[in-house]
């Protein structure tokens, strides 16, 4: 598995660092207020279970699965619910955990759609963010990392539903996807 990785982009410990960090960030920010974490399956689950051990508050937490890549490295614009949420978010505090923001369809839509059922706030906590992919304007509230334009894989994150146990986030080698 390590040997389709060029590089190493965010490493075990910046990881850590980013999750702690943010952690506080979160707990202050959400103080007073009615917390709902919503994680995006598949991808949020490492990051989802480091950033929440380090939110000392109490909140709730909920998992939607959708779907843009269809299993390529290129989003297909077409946003899918494949599981929904299984509690009402209306008038919740929403706090979406996202692995990865790159032409924000995803988080748009989404955030559209949590708006329409009556959630008094939607903001975006992720792990990573690549600006320069954006097709909707969109400027995520808690980034970890800005990544280059690459596709990147590990900590969640799939190529293909693989590499997600990666510890660590790396830029897959070309020749990986371009021999499929
Ligand atoms: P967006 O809708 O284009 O912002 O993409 C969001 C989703 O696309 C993420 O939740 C990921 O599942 C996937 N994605 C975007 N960039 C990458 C990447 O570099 N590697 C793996 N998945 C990615």
């Amino acid at each position: 598995m390590h040997k389709d990785i060029a590089e190493i982009l965010v490493t075990e410990q910046e990881i850590q660092d980013i999750c702690t960090s943010m952690g506080k960030e979160i707990a202050a920010d959400y103080k007073d207020k009615n917390l709902i974490i919503v994680g995006l399956l598949k991808g949020c689950v490492p990051f989802l279970a480091d950033l929440t051990r380090k939110i000392d508050l109490k909140f709730d937490i909920a998992y939607m699965s959708v779907s843009s890549y269809h299993g390529g490295i290129a989003s297909s614009g077409d946003v899918k619910i494949k599981m929904d949420l299984d509690i009402s978010i209306k008038g919740r505090d929403v706090l979406i955990v996202e692995d990865i923001v790159d032409t924000a369809n995803t988080i748009v839509t989404i955030m559209e759609l949590f708006k329409h059922r009556g959630a008094s706030s939607v903001k975006i906590a992720t792990l990573l963010d690549k600006p320069e992919g954006r097709i909707k304007p969109y400027e995520p509230e808690y980034v970890g990392r800005v990544i280059p334009k690459a596709f990147v894989v590990g900590y969640g994150l799939d190529y293909d539903e693989m590499y997600r146990n990666l510890p660590y986030v790396g830029i897959l080698k070309p020749e990986v996807y371009n021999t499929k």
